[in-house]
């Protein structure tokens, strides 16, 4: 068995490994390590400590997808819930919508019984305010819902990289803005999962949803040939829905690194400049994995039930 996962996944390897050892299957495993990632206060990409949208509210997305039965399950732009992996899950085992956002995902988990937990953490905020104030000196942050030019502030806040640098100094890399953490799983039985939870594009307008998701775009798994996952600008995930692809792209012959590297070109043909935050994980049938990447210096970890520690390799680029 063998999980994988983005870089900011490594603390929930264990426990995805360790579910699995005791009989759990791959859905069972990518759930357990995703959970570990969203109730990390100090991930901003992901979970509680998830960095806001223009308003300041947190919003989760996420999708996981089991291989053996090609059953998924997605919720976006939900509040006032940490574990939306677990919300996704229990939507793609209960059914029939594989799909639900906004006030309807909350009502589901509302009448699943979760208990309602604020994921905006007083960093997040102050990190929020920082970066408007430093890009927008003297702005009233508590009359942003008023402002009828909500997009020009977030493209003015996309194309500058002020405010970033209080945040890089904290250790934050240019793509906390855009981060989300994926998990990859095969177990014993050969079957394949993806699970994938972001808090979505940081300081984005209310309501945009990314390519986390989406299942074919920033996640999807299928035993038959393999699982992949997307980390970055979920714009451009979107517009070529990656995920699905490298899958049909093995379908149609190519191996492994072959069919993600298409994939990869497909984004490049874009002609985007939000393509180069891009990074893609995936693992074949057997367990075998890559991970190609437009960022530099990416790393992706994964481990296995005969490892103590999990491992670190390098992306690499298309
Ligand atoms: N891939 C994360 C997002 O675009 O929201």
């Amino acid at each position: 068995m063998i999980v994988l996962a983005s870089r900011n996944g490594r603390i929930g390897l264990a426990a995805a490994v360790d579910v699995m050892a005791r009989g759990g299957s791959a859905v069972d495993g990518v759930e357990a390590g995703t959970r570990v990632v969203e109730r990390n206060p100090d991930d901003p990409t992901v979970g509680l400590g998830g960095l806001p949208n223009i308003l300041g509210e947190v919003r989760l997305d996420a999708a996981i997808m089991d291989g053996n039965t090609l059953r998924g399950g997605a919720v976006g732009s939900v509040r006032r819930h940490v574990h939306a992996i677990t919300l996704a899950r229990r939507l793609m085992e209960r059914g029939p919508h594989v799909f639900l956002v906004a006030d309807g995902a909350e009502r589901l988990a509302r009448d699943l019984g979760f208990v309602e937990e604020e994921p905006l953490t007083e960093q997040a905020t102050a990190a929020w305010n920082r970066r408007l104030q430093e890009r927008f000196p003297g702005l009233d942050t508590r009359r942003m819902a008023e402002r009828d030019d909500l997009m020009a502030v977030v493209d003015e806040l996309q194309l500058s990289m002020a405010g970033w640098d209080e945040m890089k100094r904290e250790g934050h890399s240019e793509s906390t803005a855009h981060g989300t953490v994926n998990f990859l799983a095969r177990d014993r039985d050969g079957n394949l999962a993806t699970a994938v939870s972001t808090s979505g594009w940081a300081w984005g307008y209310p309501g945009r949803l990314g390519d986390s998701p989406v299942l074919g775009a920033g996640s999807y798994a299928d035993n038959r040939w393999a699982a992949a996952a997307s980390t970055g600008t979920g714009e451009v995930v979107l517009r070529v829905s990656t995920a699905r692809s490298i899958v049909l792209y093995m379908k149609m012959g190519m191996d492994l690194g072959r069919a993600v590297r298409e994939a990869m070109i497909d984004l490049r043909a874009l002609d985007d400049p939000l393509v180069d935050h891009i990074a893609v994980i995936a693992m074949n049938r057997d367990g075998e994995h890559v991970g190609f990447s437009y960022r530099e210096d990416e790393r992706y970890v994964y481990m296995t039930d005969t490892m103590s520690e999990p491992a670190e390799v390098n992306m690499v680029s298309p």
